[in-house]
């Protein structure tokens, strides 16, 4: 039986937007894709290799790779290749297909007061990022202030950089005209009220404007900077709604997953201004949190693309605070993180505009360490080992945290042996402080288990060709099913497979939309090697291939029966005589079949 579709999803959505995309045009846009006979082959996007053996097979709506094992149909490309929720892949094709997903309200986090879907909230800030992008054109304030600030126009152009007019009610005015409501515009955040029968009035006054994006490109939110040095507060940011979370909004990170997959590593840092600069002198590979110090859920968002992370903080006291604060957040995640200061005070954006990008680069490579390293070297330059004693107790005191979050008791063993070797302590008088504790600080979820690859063996198991030629040929699925029960596969996986396999077929159902309803990534990837194997017999030879595999698989089935037998008699000696004969029957079967 198909495993029921999960009801959290959208599934006519889903269904309509795969009977609608074109699976090749999608991953054509990152794989340079050739016709090989039914099916586009090109260079692997999930492994590297020199020869093609990544398919993708229009028809079917799948794509499955022969050298690591990847496959899946649209949503399952974009949620690994782009490091996608499988939602947000969903909103993805939605748009580029035109399917309208099931627009429910949003869910009541906001203030009291009617829900406003997001689908509201996602149009009023597409008009806001244009005007606000529009604006620059008529402000010779915006053009001099990045001029200033050295962001060139085509990096604006990028990020859609804009500004914010100085007047009260530009902004709410403009919607307004366009049609939109005054409940939507504080619903947004970007309209404000001084009460409640009061016009509605701009939050966003002379300021330069920073849209913040989901991970797919969608603005969400904004961050305002003033434009003086004495404008408070210097940056404002967006409130909470129902689309934009500070605590999971990484800035410019619909920008930079590409680079920080192919580098292999990202680098966070603490502003704007700063990720701009970076990505401005071609260090793509960075993000910034936005309105708030690091989360949890900002180090989950960013273990999707990388499990290397530099923490770049400011060389000012905040962000030396700022990068103390951050260490317990990443001690449960298990990621190499090491963090960098920047040197003389200054921060990214500054140094690089003083020394270049090389010159950061190298800081990195040669300043950066690694992040207990330095949550250890902190602690001993706050409480330096000649003030007495107490300071060795002080360390350990200020390492609590730390060593607590440290859910590796491996790695919290090694910081502490490297704890001790330092306070020349005996490992044990620290340990022992320890065991007692428990985290205080949330556990990230275990690493989630890599996405397990059918293994070239099991697609050349007997059980597994057989599920294939059913695929391929769905006229013998009537006959397979009155000739071979699921009990005959000797492993569960396959009985189960072929189960589903033969129920889809014989109701005249696709077996690729198997793939979308089964969550179970071992099944997926199954299912969508056989879908993607090419057929190799030639037609009039079906027949005789499906002859043979079902005797392979009754011969398999009987000598593993003999073989439970053998295990039985040996185990229950009592029964030797019944089990014998049934030995017998088996055996006789099994001569049968070979003889034929
Ligand atoms: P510039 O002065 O424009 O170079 O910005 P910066 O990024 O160097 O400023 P700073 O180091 O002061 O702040 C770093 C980041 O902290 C900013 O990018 C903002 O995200 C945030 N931030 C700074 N000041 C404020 C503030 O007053 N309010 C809020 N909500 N966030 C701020
Ligand atoms: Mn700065």
């Amino acid at each position: 039986m198909p495993a029921p579709t999960s009801p959290r999803f959208d599934n006519r959505a889903k269904d309509e937007i795969l009977s609608r995309v074109d699976i090749a045009q999608v991953i054509g846009r990152y794989v340079n894709l050739k016709q090989v006979g039914s099916s586009l082959k090109g260079l692997c996007p999930f492994h590297k290799e020199k020869t093609p053996s990544f398919h993708v097979n229009p028809a079917r709506g799948i794509f499955h790779c022969f050298g690591c094992g990847k496959g899946g149909d649209v949503f399952t490309f974009l949620m690994e290749h782009e490091g996608l929720e499988f939602k947000e892949a969903l909103a993805q094709l939605a748009v580029e297909t035109g399917v309208p997903l099931d627009a429910r309200p949003a869910e009541s986090e906001g203030p009291a007061g009617p829900a406003i879907p997001k689908t509201e909230l996602l149009k009023i800030h597409e008009v806001a990022l244009q005007f606000y992008y529009q604006q620059v054109r008529q402000s010779s304030i915006a053009v001099d202030y990045f001029k200033a600030r050295g962001l060139a126009a085509g990096l604006v152009r990028e990020f859609m950089l804009g500004y914010a007019p100085e007047g009260w009610s530009s902004f709410c005015q403009h919607a307004g005209q366009a049609g939109f409501s005054d409940e939507l515009l504080l619903a947004a955040g970007l309209g404000l009220q001084k009460s409640e029968k009061s016009s509605t009035y701009d939050r966003f006054r002379d300021r330069i404007m920073f849209p913040l994006c989901d991970i797919t490109g969608r603005c969400i939110a904004f961050a305002g900077r003033g434009l003086n040095s004495d404008t408070q507060p210097k940056y404002l940011n967006s409130p909470e709604t129902a689309l934009y979370h500070k605590s999971k909004t990484l800035y410019g990170l619909h920008k930079s997953k590409a680079a920080i997959k192919t580098e292999g590593s990202v680098l966070i840092v603490e502003g704007y201004i700063d990720y701009l600069t970076l990505f401005q002198a071609g260090i793509c590979n960075v993000t910034a949190t936005s309105g708030t110090a690091l989360t949890p859920d900002h180090v989950q968002i960013l273990r999707r693309f990388t499990s290397n992370v530099f923490l770049v903080f400011d060389g000012d006291d905040a962000g030396i605070a700022a990068a103390q604060r951050a260490l317990p957040i990443f001690a449960p995640a298990g990621l190499t993180v090491k963090v960098l200061v920047i040197p003389d005070q200054e921060d990214p954006d500054s140094f690089v505009r003083k020394h270049g990008a090389e010159a950061f680069k190298k800081l990195l490579l040669t300043e950066a360490q690694h992040y207990l390293t330095y949550g250890l070297n902190r602690a001993l330059a706050h409480h330096p080992l000649g003030d007495g004693p107490e300071a060795k107790s002080a360390v350990i005191a200020e390492l609590t945290p730390l060593l607590t979050a440290l859910a590796d008791p491996i790695i919290r063993g090694e910081f502490i042996k490297q704890i001790a070797e330092r306070l020349e302590l005996d490992a044990r008088l620290i340990q022992g402080r320890f065991n007692r504790s428990s985290s205080v600080y949330p556990r990230a979820a275990a690493p989630e288990p890599k996405n397990e690859d059918v293994s070239a063996d099991y697609l050349r198991t007997q059980g597994a060709q057989f599920i294939a030629l059913l695929i391929h040929h769905p006229r013998l699925a009537g006959r397979a099913q009155e000739l071979i029960t699921p009990e005959i596969f000797t492993d569960d996986f396959s009985a189960k497979l072929y189960s589903m396999v033969v129920n889809q077929v014989l109701s005249q159902r696709p077996v690729e939309a198997l793939m979308s309803e089964n969550e179970d990534a071992h099944t997926k990837t199954a299912l969508s090697a056989m879908l993607a194997k090419p057929v190799e017999a030639p037609d009039e030879t079906i027949d005789e291939e499906f002859a043979h595999c079902v005797q392979r698989l009754r011969s398999l089935y009987l000598k593993n029966q003999l073989r439970l037998i053998v295990r039985r008699i040996k185990a229950e000696p009592q029964n030797a005589f019944a089990l014998l004969q049934q030995q017998k029957v088996i055996s006789s079967q099994l001569h049968e079949l070979q003889r034929t």
